[in-house]
């Protein structure tokens, strides 16, 4: 893997802390942001970043970070793989736009064609492509009431599915993203993710509330993500894969945080064996630039010319990143995103016994690892702590700690990570900060 490690050679250490957090610029910088940027962006922590480079973040005074969050799951391949920059600037110098809903793009069905390779799903595919996660998951929730006729779906408490309408209703994870933004869609049911949820469904929704027969799909992410992390039992994707074929129920499998080789295989689901009947991307699709996916079994896409669009998803910017994209994940990255997951989950797991007072587990697959803790308190303390030692970390859920790294992150920079997240934690712990 020595591209891996030529790519985070850097004179400078990683991290490298020069100045206060925040310094003197990053302080004038968000004075400015302040100001003038919607107050709704709820900001982790004081970081100005102004350069990126692999799993290092440059901040506005020249502080240097290792960065475990990769922007949200996003920064799959680092941040600026040469790659990456290269593809983008090519297209950016021939095509820039030329409104994919209305010509023959033929970046935008390359995508598709690798999408299709590459989708756990056994016969042929067709894809949409948008702009975010949130337009993958409104252009699925439009796809399954057309394909099947039927109005109501299903989804999970703990869900993250995004902020547009639709996906807000999907989503169940915190009751402050539907505050205030009622009446959301009708004919959205929310049961408990895991077993439990599929019994409620079965004993409780499908009996007294709403037939089986008048559901269109269930949408669920293989691993929460927003919701903090969390790993299902072994047997709740299989027997929902039965349900949904019982009933004639599509499953919408969400993988836009765990998917594109972030576990270690493309998708997530593929840890069950279970194929979904539509799969979503966007996050680590491109490597940054804004693009989604909805990618369904071919006898699904009923719909005809004119029932969904976008001006510009499918961007050919956006389209040439994800192909760059998906070569350097199949090349070397996916199997270094098992590889390093496993460094990282076996350096972490020791932590629930060495600080028991407020480590309550250490979860995940491949480079989408939780640390759950015993109070939201303390898992923004850490947060904070892991900021001002140099380490980039977001929290999830109520109090989780999650960890989402570039693919490409290599054995040394995941210790220094590692050594540098359990100060955090000892720190925070001999603070006794409880909630
Ligand atoms: C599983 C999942 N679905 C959907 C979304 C929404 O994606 P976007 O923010 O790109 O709209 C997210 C974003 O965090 C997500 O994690």
């Amino acid at each position: 893997m020595t591209d891996l490690a030529e790519h985070s050679v850097q004179a400078r250490p990683l991290p490298d802390i020069v100045t206060d957090l925040p310094g003197p610029r990053a302080r004038e910088r968000i004075a400015i942001d302040e100001r003038y940027v919607t107050p709704s962006l709820p900001r982790a922590y004081p970081l100005v970043p102004v350069h990126g480079d692999g799993v290092a973040v440059e901040d506005i005074d020249g502080n240097r970070f290792l960065d475990f969050a990769a922007g949200i799951a996003v920064n799959s391949t680092g941040h600026s793989h040469p790659d990456v920059v290269a593809a983008i600037a090519e297209q950016a110098a021939t095509l820039i736009h030329c409104a994919s809903s209305d010509y023959y793009l033929p970046v935008y069905a390359e995508v598709a064609r690798e999408l299709d390779r590459i989708a756990p799903i056994s016969g042929p595919t067709r894809t949409f492509l948008c702009n975010s996660g949130a337009e993958a998951v409104e252009a699925a929730m439009k796809l399954a009431r057309y394909a099947t006729g039927r109005q109501n779906l299903i989804a999970f408490l703990g869900a993250f599915h995004g902020r547009t309408y639709g996906a807000t209703t999907l989503t169940g994870s915190k009751a402050k993203y539907h505050a205030h933004y009622s009446p959301l869609l009708p004919g959205v049911y929310h049961v408990p993710y895991g077993s439990t949820g599929l019994d409620e469904l079965e004993q409780r929704v499908f009996r007294r509330l709403m037939p089986a027969e008048e559901f269109a799909a269930v949408f669920v992410e293989p691993i929460q993500g927003e919701g903090g992390y969390v790993v299902p039992e072994p047997d709740f994707l299989p027997r929902l894969r039965r349900l949904c074929d019982r009933h004639g129920i599509l499953l919408v499998d969400d993988e836009i945080q765990s998917g594109m080789g972030r576990t270690g295989r493309w998708w997530a689901i593929q840890h069950w064996g279970v194929e979904p009947d539509v799969i979503l991307a966007a996050k680590g699709i491109a490597s940054g630039l804004p693009l989604g996916a909805m990618v369904a079994r071919s006898e699904l896409m009923t719909w005809p010319a004119g029932a969904h669009g976008s001006t510009f998803g499918g961007n050919p910017v956006a389209c040439a990143a994800a192909l760059a994209t998906i070569r350097l994940i199949e090349r070397e990255l996916m199997a270094n995103a098992a590889e390093r997951g496993q460094q990282l989950l076996e350096g972490l797991r020791p932590l629930v016994r060495r600080h028991a007072r407020i480590v309550r587990d250490v979860r995940g697959i491949g480079l989408m690892l939780g640390v759950e803790f015993d109070s939201a308190a303390s898992a923004g303390a850490v947060q904070k702590a892991c900021f001002q030692r140099g380490l980039l970390v977001l929290t999830a859920g109520e109090d989780v700690v999650r960890i989402s790294p570039a693919l490409s992150l290599t054995r040394d920079e995941a210790a220094t990570g590692l050594r540098l997240f359990e100060e955090a934690v000892a720190a925070v712990d001999a603070q006794g900060t409880k909630g």
